[in-house]
């Protein structure tokens, strides 16, 4: 007589009751939280988790990483490893207005018409519009269908990794439906945010313990996603909804409309509320209808995203800097409420720029309390005839700081006397001079509040990205007398630290050793770190791969900046007179004999002519061995831009497959035609 199978093998029938059990599992979590269409009541959820939770106790063999017990796995980490995404994570260019969205369509259609060579006249173009959730953009990675890695967006380029937190979100399945064509590597882009109720209840709890609350719900979430330990991103319920593929491998769909069904049929959370038109009016439409029902929606949204819907159409015209040009946030109108203003001050910027403040009576606009708000300038504040003691209406677009939209007048109120811009700087007392509708202080270096937020801002993430160095710190190293300008920074001791409220020993250590690390930047990190006026992140950028070096920037006059694409008249005056007043000059010096070293990203020798600095290379027909975007991006880090027509002023022409009539142009005007490999070489050579 044979066991055979009558026998009764209690590991196997484990096994198979955990299968059944996670699988059933994992369909009412879809249910409940992808779908919003639960099938079964709490208690009866409740009942079937305790089982699985019970049998993988007795044994504990049978445990998986993607059973749904385990998405409070690992125990607390000690940081957030940072990773690099497998593709730029771009953000939104965005708009308010309705012409900006007609203006936004005229130039897809332009400029694809001149991609594709032909006029699209008024051709149906057809867009996706869907909510612009407002909470933190993450990448979630997908090998072989299991969740295998999340990572915040951080600067784009690299973020820090939240794997072990998004594994606690119910809505983000761990593994993902084989049909149809799931690819074995997929990138999915999405959103995390909190819902209001479950941020309204965590700010109730946080009161309670007579902590500080969230301001709004964004925050809450990023606090939340970004915990070392995962069971308190488990306490503060997130949800997440994709709307991007980033990369796959395999076949990509045609249009952006059947890339969010994909997305859903493979068990992926994505909008439920979007539209497909055939026209710009249609997605203004869902915009109007989307507004109005926002305030009943039980997340934030603040706008809603055009997308042109044809991928291949997404992929010609590509992407500027750091947004793409197929697609835009097209926000609601700013949120306004009613409140007095108790007082107005001024506050002095690190360019010495004086803005006036308003102090507010604190007032909840759209769930964030706002208790000050700018003013801009004088001419600002007498426009708007604001007064101490009046009433107002602020308002809040977005991440905008608040400002005041208009003065409600109050019958036969006593008035406090109009507001006036000091003549001498509140801080340091310098004299204040005017340019147009700006009031500055004259003191420079000598004033604490420049020298102070100068400090901060070269510290600051996108700058030196100096770790331990922020508002306060950089506000007791100038009160201290020990920092006088950038350059006193980096002559520094330990034991002159140590003098400073709450360093000791270790942070001092730790703040000298960030120091240390920090002396080895970029040239595009440093020339914005130095905070020219007129000069963010992109414009230095823009330079660095331009110039190529500190001392060719040193050198330029107005003129060869001006020459720079991009660059006008009023950046290259900034410029000018940044580096011509010799104080400036020394500090850079000085910077320089004290260790720092000022390098070009990419390994550009500094100093060394760049060979196709400031070319124009024009593409027509498709590229087989490198994208458009790819292409692109060598093409502007060699120092040379990519324009779409071809006038005299192109230098090269590159020609793929299927050429368009760039191709005559560039024959007709006599200007040198390249063919990919050539191109690629050429590239390799500089
Ligand atoms: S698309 C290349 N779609 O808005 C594609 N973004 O202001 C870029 N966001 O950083 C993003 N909802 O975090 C896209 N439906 C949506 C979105 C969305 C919210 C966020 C995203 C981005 C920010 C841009």
């Amino acid at each position: 007589m044979t066991h055979g199978i009558h026998s009764y093998d209690p590991l196997h029938s484990a096994k198979q009751r955990i299968d059944a059990l996670r699988t059933e599992i994992r369909r009412h979590d879809y249910l409940y939280y992808v779908k919003n269409r639960p099938e079964i009541s709490d208690d009866a959820y409740d009942r079937l988790f305790q089982e699985l939770s019970q049998l993988e106790t007795t044994y504990p063999d049978l445990v998986t990483p993607d059973s749904p017990t385990q998405r409070v796995g690992a125990g607390p980490q000690t940081d957030l490893k940072k990773v690099q995404h497998e593709r730029p994570m771009l953000s939104l260019d965005s708009i308010m207005k309705t012409d900006d969205v007609r203006a936004f369509d005229t130039r897809v259609r332009r400029e694809l018409g001149r991609e594709l060579d032909r006029d699209l006249g008024q051709e149906a173009i057809y867009y996706t519009a869907e909510p612009k959730f407002d909470g933190l953009s993450v990448e979630l990675v997908y090998e072989g269908g299991r969740f295998t890695r999340g990572a915040t967006r951080g600067d784009g380029i690299t973020g820090e990794d939240v794997t072990i937190n998004l594994r606690t979100l119910r809505s983000l399945p761990l593994q993902l439906q084989a049909e149809p064509d799931l690819p074995a590597h997929l990138v999915v882009r999405g959103e995390v945010y909190m819902r209001l109720d479950e941020f309204q209840a965590l700010n109730r709890r946080i009161a309670e313990r007579g902590d500080e609350p969230f301001a709004n719900p964004r925050n809450a979430a990023s606090g939340a996603l970004r915990q070392l330990d995962s069971k308190m991103t488990a306490e503060r319920p997130l949800v997440v909804t994709c709307y991007e593929i980033m990369a796959q491998s395999g076949h990509l769909v045609s249009t952006h409309w059947e890339e969010l069904d994909r997305l859903a049929a493979w068990g992926l959370p994505v909008p439920s509320l979007r539209r497909r038109g055939a026209s710009i009016e249609e997605v203004i439409a869902f915009h109007a209808e989307t507004a109005s029902a926002r305030d009943e929606l039980p997340f934030e949204i603040d706008g809603v995203v055009v997308k042109l819907d044809r991928r291949d159409w997404q992929a010609l015209l590509g992407e500027k800097s750091r947004s793409p040009r197929w697609a835009i946030a097209y926000k609601f109108a700013a949120r306004k409420e009613v409140t007095q203003v108790q007082d107005i001050v001024v506050s002095v910027g690190r360019t010495g720029t004086l803005t006036p403040m308003a102090l507010l009576k604190p007032v909840d606009v759209g769930g964030v309390t706002i208790s000050r708000a700018t003013l801009h300038n004088a001419d600002e504040v007498a426009r708007k005839d604001v007064r101490v003691g009046d009433t107002v209406k602020v308002e809040r677009a977005g991440d905008v700081i608040p400002a005041i939209a208009e003065r409600i007048p109050v019958p036969e109120q006593q008035r406090a006397d109009p507001f006036r811009m000091p003549e001498h700087c509140p801080v340091c007392g310098s004299a204040v001079a005017r340019e147009g509708a700006y009031s500055y202080c004259s003191g420079k270096a000598a004033c604490p509040a420049q020298v102070k937020g100068s400090l901060e801002h070269f510290a600051s993430k996108y700058a030196l990205n100096i770790a331990g160095l922020g508002r306060k710190t950089a506000a007791q190293l100038v009160e201290s007398g020990l920092v006088n300008n950038l350059a006193d920074l980096f002559a520094l001791t330990k034991d002159q630290l140590l003098t400073l409220e709450g360093f000791a020993d270790r942070s001092a250590s730790m703040f000298m050793e960030a120091l240390e690390r920090s002396k080895h930047v970029s040239l595009e990190r440093f020339l914005y770190g130095l905070g020219i006026r007129q000069v963010g992140e992109h414009t230095a950028k823009v330079l660095s791969r331009w110039f190529g070096s500190l001392d060719a920037i040193m050198a330029a006059d107005h003129a060869a900046f001006e020459r720079v694409h991009e660059i006008g008249p009023e950046i290259a005056s900034s410029l000018e007179s940044f580096f011509q007043e010799t104080h400036n000059r020394e500090i850079i010096d000085r910077l320089r004999r004290l260790g720092l070293s000022i390098v070009m990203e990419g390994g550009h020798d500094p100093g060394r002519p760049r060979a196709l600095a400031g070319k124009v290379f024009v593409f027509t027909g498709g590229l087989s061995q490198v994208s458009r975007d790819d292409a692109k991006r060598r093409v502007e880090a060699a120092g040379a831009r990519v324009t779409s027509s071809v006038s005299k002023r192109t230098d090269y022409v590159v020609v793929g497959i299927d050429p368009g009539s760039k191709l005559d142009d560039a024959k007709r005007l006599g200007v040198a035609t390249l063919t990919e490999s050539e191109f690629l070489v050429l590239l390799e050579r500089a």
